[in-house]
């Protein structure tokens, strides 16, 4: 067969167009394998079964969740060297996480996160009372909060969502209402954790919802968040009092140790505030989903990003670890300071503060919660 230039010149047109197609489709599975999920038996909590599923994204990164407690049990994120670490603090197994004391470790809190003063809230004229546990004071959600129960779990479509569901029933630690309670937790593709909550009530009740993740982003290379940079959009912040309920007051943070407007070192002027930072601080945003926090830890280079649509975020040095918990991850010692909480919330003891953005939910309505921790590298 006789070819003439022209016709030539298209085969090899042709030839390259489907060797390029076939080197764009190899090098696309080499960057980007297909998300995935596995589970593990994690044990039993009261004769339920209790499974570990780590979700993986196409380019590694790894979380893992428990249905006990809706527990984050394992962030593992790249550091900029290219080395892989468990950015947050937890236990090896089941007991750890079971023990008196776990100052709520990756848990989902509920139903009220952060303190109600006395337990006591009134709704339309009626005075309720949420279990105390904490020096006289109710704390994220009583003595069994949604920390300690089981959830169901299940899988989503698409490998990269877990579903958890809790029905709450109307009287639980004080609270009116059968509360019906969703978490989807999700791994992107862009390394981004989602945590969206959503609830729905048949009585009047109150409502805060968060995650008690706790992050020490050197991946246990340093005993301590002295150094990581926490950066916080956020101009005032509400003050408590020695029971660490707060004032009703909303205070500048400007020229104070609570500024962190531009990005500040945790231990810069930690000194100067009673035990460490344990406050909540009110987010300069409108309403929706905004990126309002970021955390950067200089010797991995991780670049921690937070997004909410809540008003308040409660910044937690881990004030009160004290080294004294058990069967931690490879036995780290978790001292005071090891780790750090970015829990994005609507403020402590709101129902009992005229000042504060309401928490209360009505039958009928849908609460919504959505919170993105996104990892990096710098
Ligand atoms: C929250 C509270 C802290 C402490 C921890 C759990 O962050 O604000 O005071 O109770 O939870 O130990």
């Amino acid at each position: 067969m006789k070819i003439n230039l022209t016709n030539g010149l298209c085969l090899v047109c042709i030839l390259s167009i489907f060797n390029m197609a076939c080197s764009f489709n190899n090098s696309n599975k080499n960057a980007m394998a297909a998300p995935k999920i596995t589970t593990q038996n994690f044990g039993t909590f009261e004769g339920k079964p209790i499974t570990e599923y780590t979700l993986t994204n196409g380019s590694g990164m790894q979380v893992s969740i428990i249905n006990y407690g809706g527990i984050l049990t394992k962030i593992i994120t790249q550091a900029k060297d290219g080395s892989w670490g468990d950015v947050i603090t937890g236990y090896d197994s089941l007991e750890g996480y079971v023990q008196k004391g776990n100052p709520y470790f990756g848990a989902l809190i509920g139903r009220y996160a952060n303190r109600l003063a006395k337990g006591k809230y009134t709704i339309d004229g009626v005075t309720y009372k949420a279990a105390i546990n904490n020096h006289g004071q109710s704390l994220h959600g009583g003595l069994k909060g949604f920390d300690k129960v089981v959830w169901n779990a299940s899988i989503l479509p698409g490998d990269s969502s877990i579903q958890l569901d809790y029905l709450s029933i109307d009287g639980e630690e004080g609270y009116p209402g059968n509360l019906k309670v969703q978490v989807v937790y999700t791994l992107t593709a862009n390394n981004a954790l989602q945590i969206a909550y959503t609830a729905s009530t048949d009585k009047t009740t109150v409502l805060n919802l968060t995650n008690h993740v706790y992050f020490n982003l050197t991946a246990g290379k340093s005993p301590n968040i002295y150094d990581h940079l926490v950066q916080i959009n956020a101009n005032k912040y509400t003050p408590v009092d020695t029971s660490l309920i707060p004032t009703g007051e909303l205070l500048d943070v400007k020229g104070t140790p609570m500024d962190f407007t531009t990005p500040k070192k945790v231990g810069q002027e930690i000194d100067q505030v009673a035990g460490g930072y344990d406050h909540n601080w009110v987010l300069n945003k409108a309403e929706g989903l905004q990126e309002i926090a970021h955390v950067y830890e200089p010797t991995s280079g991780r670049y921690l990003t937070v997004a909410t649509t809540e008003p308040g975020i409660q910044f937690y040095s881990g004030n009160f670890l004290d080294g004294s918990l058990t069967g931690t991850k490879k036995g780290i010692i978790y001292n005071k300071h090891y780790a750090l909480t970015l829990e994005t919330q609507h403020f402590p003891d709101s129902p009992n503060q005229t000042g504060f953005p309401s928490t209360i939910l009505k039958p009928g309505e849908t609460y919504h919660q959505t919170t993105v921790y996104t990892f990096s590298t710098k």
